[in-house]
């Protein structure tokens, strides 16, 4: 099973801009900790940054076919990206949005949420650990969509 990491606008400054908000850590740190419980895990990861909402659009749509499910923190097109939020509708793939800040309790702009009705679960407010907590929730929804797709199969052979 496959996820696919993308980050959104700014995220590449992770570790310097607004430490007091998003913390020291940066996006590469970020990364390999996410690798190394994917490796654990069996699942195959790959990682994906840009500050353009055209190609964060290209990447989603890219994941069909390819991914079996999405981690995503669009960063400010959160509150703005009808595009993003239509381009996980359309690829219906597991998806967790992730937020390293408590956006419910930042400024009013940040209340409006594009992406969130589309995807299966939210991550907010857990600083960098809640990539983690992320991966840990799609590697359970690949164990339960594997377990359902094993259990049809048993099914399929026991009326063939
Ligand atoms: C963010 C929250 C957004 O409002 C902001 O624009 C970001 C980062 C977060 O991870 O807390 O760039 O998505």
């Amino acid at each position: 099973m496959k996820v696919v990491v993308i980050q959104g606008p700014n995220l590449n400054m992770l570790g310097v801009r607004e430490q007091n908000i998003y913390g020291p850590m940066k996006l590469e740190q970020i990364h390999t900790q996410m690798k190394e419980f994917a490796n654990q895990n069996g699942v195959e990861v790959e990682f994906f940054q840009s500050n353009l909402e055209g190609e964060i659009v290209d990447r989603i749509q890219e994941c069909m076919g390819e991914a079996d499910g999405i981690i995503i923190n669009a960063a400010a097109y959160t509150h703005t990206s009808i595009a993003i939020r239509d381009a996980i509708s359309a690829v219906a793939l597991p998806t967790i949005e992730v937020h390293i800040s408590n956006i419910h309790r930042r400024e009013e702009f940040r209340q409006t949420n594009m992406i969130a009705p589309v995807c299966s679960s939210s991550v907010v407010g857990f600083g960098p650990f809640g990539y983690h907590l992320a991966m840990t929730g799609i590697t359970q929804i690949f164990s339960e969509i594997q377990a359902m797709q094993a259990a049809q199969n048993a099914e399929e052979e026991a009326q063939a």
